[in-house]
């Protein structure tokens, strides 16, 4: 009798234990990758001959930073991508001279924080904010359309530019080739009056602030360890469950 009466315990105890167990497991689906958002790297690679934007764009971390930033609910981006005869253009030095900081700066003053089809530009409102610029800095483009030819002038008050063709129209992201380096008039144009001699002991900044530049993904989760806990707590009650189930 009282035998009877345990094994019919221990039988609901198996189905209790056992069915939230297998749905506890059932439960957490591997997180995958949003699936077909563009990859800037991988449309720069394409058009062959950005080899030195795509380099720019991963020292200073915007290829991730945009590629993340791309997503449902963004505006979208329009990217100005100079070709690397733009870049060979320069006056030797020009980068290497600039900063962490100014190199973040000017990528970023290549980048739009809105989609904009050719068409678009025509009704912008200049100047046109950049990544660069937050909410009312610098760094801004002057953007000026025709509407019969499509043709676009993109200035920054240094450089002016045509584009010259597109490498990709669609939306969240358009990729526009240039043929000059878009300088920012921030750090390539007329600088103030030098400052007075007796403020010339003090030390440069440099690029200390270079160092605070940590990459914002180093703080992703550990892979697998959430899992791990619930697999424990899911072994705890399966060896429960096999306990109940061998009265
Ligand atoms: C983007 O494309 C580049 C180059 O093809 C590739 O190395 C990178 O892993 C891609 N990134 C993502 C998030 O798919
Ligand atoms: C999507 O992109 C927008 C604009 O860049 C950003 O503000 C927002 O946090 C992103 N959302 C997600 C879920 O990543
Ligand atoms: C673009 O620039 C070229 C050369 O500077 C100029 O002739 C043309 O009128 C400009 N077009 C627009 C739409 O501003
Ligand atoms: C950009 O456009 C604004 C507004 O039209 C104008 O005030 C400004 O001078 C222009 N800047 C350059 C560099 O062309």
């Amino acid at each position: 009798m009282a035998m009877a009466r345990r094994l019919l315990m221990a039988a609901v105890l198996c189905l209790a234990l056992a069915v939230p167990a297998v749905l506890g497991q059932a439960a957490a689906p591997p997180k995958a990758a949003p699936a077909g958002l563009p990859n800037v790297t991988a449309i720069l690679e394409k058009g062959g001959v950005y080899s030195t934007f795509i380099r720019l764009m991963k020292a200073t971390q915007q290829d991730t930073q945009l590629n993340s930033q791309l997503n449902g609910t963004s505006p979208g981006f329009t990217v100005f991508a100079p070709t690397d005869n733009a870049f060979s253009n320069l006056k030797a030095g020009t980068l290497n001279g600039l900063s962490q900081q100014d190199q973040v700066s000017l990528v970023q003053a290549h980048i739009i924080p809105k989609y904009y089809s050719m068409d678009a530009f025509e009704t912008a409102s200049n100047p046109v904010r950049t990544q660069a610029s937050g909410s009312d800095g610098p760094y801004t483009l002057n953007v000026t359309a025709t509407s019969n030819i499509q043709a676009i002038n993109v200035s920054t008050g240094v450089v002016t530019t045509t584009v010259s063709n597109a490498l990709r129209t669609d939306q969240p992201l358009a990729v526009y080739s240039v043929n000059k380096v878009l300088l920012p008039y921030a750090l390539f144009g007329p600088k103030p009056p030098p400052p007075a001699p007796s403020a010339d002991k003090k030390p440069s900044k440099g690029d200390s602030s270079a160092s605070a530049e940590a990459p914002t993904d180093s703080v992703a989760h550990p892979a697998g360890a959430a899992p791990a806990g619930a697999r424990a707590a899911g072994w705890g009650l399966a060896a429960l469950v096999a306990a109940a189930c061998l009265l």
